[in-house]
């Protein structure tokens, strides 16, 4: 995905150097005064640590290609003002609504992926929070009570459920852990915040597949037998429960829900599941901020496959732009400029003149220059920043670009 750091450039080892000596921007401190040439994006590890990265219902649930709240923030703030509406074309797991509201900005997220609209809901919508509290303890003890009775009896339960005969679950899941999943799924319906004990089951579900530890992104097979561990540097065992995974997250979920609340604001959130070439949007927008897909990395429905089995939700690959699995050839890339060009054009319609539309992606194949000149946007100013990041195994150092567009 990215320049090894012996290929940046030496302009780019300049700026490393630069900013190295320079504190990172604050972004409560950011006004719509503030210069972007102020703007210092280059964070380190150590100045922005993953959980202020994955505060509150940021880290709901996991999802690869977020890109983080305190970019969004910086933006809302220097082009936003409380009771306009940002609009986000790719939501995802739903970054820039979240942040919208805590601002009392309006936003609008779209998506092609279910789960991750289901995602940005769950995490947006307004909760009576002892409510919440008591159905998320509620559903997940009396889950603990009705696994009792079947524990020495795996005949009748498979009877009970329908989809036992998934060929997905019954892969990737140990049978006690897809019992005590399935179990658990058939009392969402009692329940009012049912969304939101959808998405703890797919947490749970997602950490309690036949896995090795350091490998839940775009696990290949299951993993049945004991395996070494680069994670833990031990040897490890695939899980055969899920209901420590469900108690684990159901605490989890409680408290993440219960501090967004505290600083959420009346701003409206609203989702759409649909493709942004063409979705139509309820209202006039103020700008957009987003983080696009990029070219032949991530397939965004495969990275939840288990929520989508387990929930039954539909699927719409084919549509989106930039999937892994469409490669990244010169046609892919082609088709990819044509999307994107179509989701900001369609975007702009719903914009007046001197609306922003600021754009966070690597642009490693020099995409964006050919889409700024196609839809309707010149092109303002662009902020590079410098990612270093560290993950488990995975280390990776490229410089990304912020584009500041502006309908013309
Ligand atoms: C880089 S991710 C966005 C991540 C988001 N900024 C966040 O913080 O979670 C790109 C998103 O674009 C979505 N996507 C791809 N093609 C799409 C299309 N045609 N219409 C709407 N969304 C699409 C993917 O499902 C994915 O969630």
């Amino acid at each position: 995905m990215s320049k090894q750091h012996s290929s940046l450039t030496h302009e780019e080892k300049r700026v490393i150097e630069y900013y190295s000596n320079h504190i990172p921007t604050r972004p409560h401190e950011v006004t719509p005064e503030t210069p972007l040439e102020h703007l210092n994006l280059n964070w380190t590890e150590k100045d922005l640590p993953e959980r202020e990265r994955t505060k509150h219902v940021h880290r709901l649930h996991p999802y690869l290609g977020k890109f983080i709240p305190q970019i969004v923030e910086i933006f809302l703030r220097k082009y936003f003002k409380e009771g306009e509406t940002v609009y986000d074309p790719f939501c995802g797991s739903g970054t820039t609504l979240v942040e919208a509201n805590v601002l009392g900005i309006h936003a609008i997220g779209c998506d092609i992926a279910a789960f991750n609209c289901l995602l940005t809901r769950v995490k947006t919508q307004e909760y009576d929070v002892d409510l919440m509290r008591k159905e998320v303890l509620d559903i997940v003890s009396k889950t603990e009570e009705r696994v009792q009775p079947f524990l020495f009896d795996l005949h009748s339960w498979e009877d009970e459920f329908e989809d036992t005969d998934n060929e997905y679950l019954r892969m990737w899941y140990a049978p006690q852990a897809r019992k005590e999943l399935l179990i658990y799924r058939s009392m969402i319906p009692n329940y009012q915040y049912q969304d939101l004990l959808k998405v703890i089951l797919s947490r749970s579900a997602r950490s309690a597949r036949l896995t090795t530890h350091f490998d839940l992104d775009f696990p290949k097979s299951p993993q049945t037998e004991p395996y070494y561990c680069y994670k833990h540097s031990r040897i490890c065992y695939p899980t055969q429960e899920a209901l420590k995974f469900l108690k684990r997250y159901s605490l989890d979920t409680i408290h993440r829900i219960q501090q967004y609340s505290r600083i959420r604001s009346k701003a409206r959130s609203i989702v759409i599941w649909g493709d942004s070439r063409k979705a139509a949007l309820p209202c006039f927008i103020g700008g957009v901020i987003t983080s696009p897909p990029y070219v032949g990395l991530i397939d965004y429905h495969e990275q939840h496959r288990y929520a989508y089995e387990l929930l039954g939700l539909p699927v719409k690959s084919e549509d989106e732009l930039g999937a892994a699995f469409k490669g990244n050839s010169q046609s892919a890339k082609e088709i990819y400029k044509q999307g994107i060009t179509e989701v900001f054009t369609h975007a702009g319609d719903y914009m007046k003149s001197g609306g922003r539309l600021v754009i966070i992606v690597h642009d490693r194949d020099d995409l964006y220059a050919d889409i700024a000149a196609q839809c309707g946007f010149e092109v303002e100013d662009t902020v590079r920043r410098h990612v270093n990041r560290r993950t488990g195994r995975r280390s990776h150092e490229f410089f990304e670009e912020v584009f500041v567009w502006r309908k013309k």
